[in-house]
């Protein structure tokens, strides 16, 4: 992983790591069987590979296997958490609760949605991106059907207080629907434990591949009806049709094995990364950090350097770092970021905000390299 330009930039994707390669290479070629064919052994092999995959996966997040549906990823599986539960309901209203921080995956999913006439409240948050629980609590109405709230921020690291959340929804009886694509793999999380009704991640944030995710959907409590998305032959029950993707499943699981493994050593040497890489650059004059440094993921840092022309910082450092002022998935458009906007912060400044993000291949000298291009830039910009 070493060589320019630096990679900090791991929330956004991650690379594969070569353990989980390794494991998906045989499923491309020598076992390369339609898990859904009954009849012969190239079926059985790959179906067989499927359902350890599933129990790997099950177990990193504290569920079980026939709590996961597998898709293509976390935009997938919140679509089908969320269309999918508006969709089986009897008429086309009904209300939805969820924060102005969420990923666009989830906000554009609810602007959809109430353009099918289903009501959204978007709550705000703060200037460090928390969102008030009383007004959470206050804007359930008796027509609320799920309150979806993302794990830990994309862009700032910050965390929702998850378990408060699912107590709130529990209390009202109404469903919570959690985006924890950030947070799988990178910290503890058990979905059953933490009261939360339905979960998306996909494997690319935690070192899998690309093209393969998981919606959990809690057995516990109530069986949650859904529509499916996708129709054809009734693959993972009926919710998701069309032939799995083995090797990516198979990577996924793999992937799973290796953050169950290595988190809690991971996250400790990632936080003193981190810290050294923040720390030096909030020496230098103006620059603030973006969220909350005592409720956020160890591995990431986003820092406002307060400065006009601050998307030029960006452009500066690019051939030294690759680093993000936003989400991967909404960057095609320059905009600002509407997450450090609904934070209180103005155009420029959130224009000169960048996320760094480290990750499993990040190591000390790189950070030291980093934070001399970012300093340098900085004094030739100001
Ligand atoms: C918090 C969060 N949710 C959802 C998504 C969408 O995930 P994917 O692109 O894997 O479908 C992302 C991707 O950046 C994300 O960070």
């Amino acid at each position: 992983m070493s060589g320019y330009p630096i990679y900090l930039d791991y929330n956004a994707t991650t690379p594969c790591d070569p353990q989980v390669v390794e494991a998906m290479l045989p499923f491309f070629s020598t076992h390369f069987g339609n898990a859904a064919s009954k009849s012969h052994a190239h079926g059985w092999y790959a179906e067989e590979a499927v359902v350890m995959a599933r129990e790997d996966i099950a177990s990193l997040i504290g569920a079980s296997p026939n709590e996961i549906i597998f898709t293509s990823g976390a935009t997938e599986s919140i679509n089908l958490a969320m269309r999918g539960l508006a969709e089986v309901q009897p008429s086309p209203h009904g209300h939805i609760i969820t924060v102005a921080t969420e990923h666009k995956a989830v906000l554009d999913v609810c602007e959809h949605l109430r353009s099918k006439g289903m009501d959204v409240t978007v709550l705000p948050v703060n200037g460090a991106g928390h969102v008030d629980l009383d007004q959470l609590r206050d804007e359930i109405r008796p027509d609320t059907l799920m309150i979806a709230a993302m794990y830990a921020n994309n862009e700032t690291g910050l965390f929702h207080p998850i378990r408060e959340i699912s107590q709130i929804s529990r209390e009202a009886g109404v469903l919570f629907f959690c985006d924890a694509n950030q947070a799988v793999g990178k910290i503890p999380v058990n979905a059953r434990s933490e009261g939360i009704d339905m979960m998306a991640f996909s494997a690319h944030k935690m070192y899998g591949p690309k093209g393969a995710g998981v919606l959990y959907i809690g057995k516990r409590d109530k069986k949650i009806d859904l529509a499916p998305q996708i129709f054809g032959g009734g693959h993972e029950r009926k919710l998701r049709s069309g032939t799995l993707n083995v090797p990516g499943i198979v990577g996924m699981g793999k992937a799973a094995l290796i953050c169950r493994d290595r988190m809690a050593d991971e996250s400790v040497r990632l936080a003193g990364l981190r810290d050294r890489l923040r720390n030096s650059l909030l020496n230098i004059d103006g620059v603030r950090l973006n969220g909350d440094e005592n409720n956020m993921l160890a591995h990431v840092a986003n820092l406002c350097f307060d400065i006009n022309g601050g998307d030029r910082l960006l452009k500066m450092i690019s051939r030294m770092v690759s680093v993000s002022n936003g989400s991967a998935c909404s960057s095609v458009t320059q905009a600002p970021s509407h997450v450090l906007k609904a934070m209180g912060l103005t155009d420029m400044q959130a224009l000169s905000s960048i996320r760094f993000s480290l990750g499993r291949f990040t190591s000390e000298a790189e950070i030291d390299i980093v934070t001399s291009a970012v300093c340098d830039a900085i004094a030739r910009l100001r």
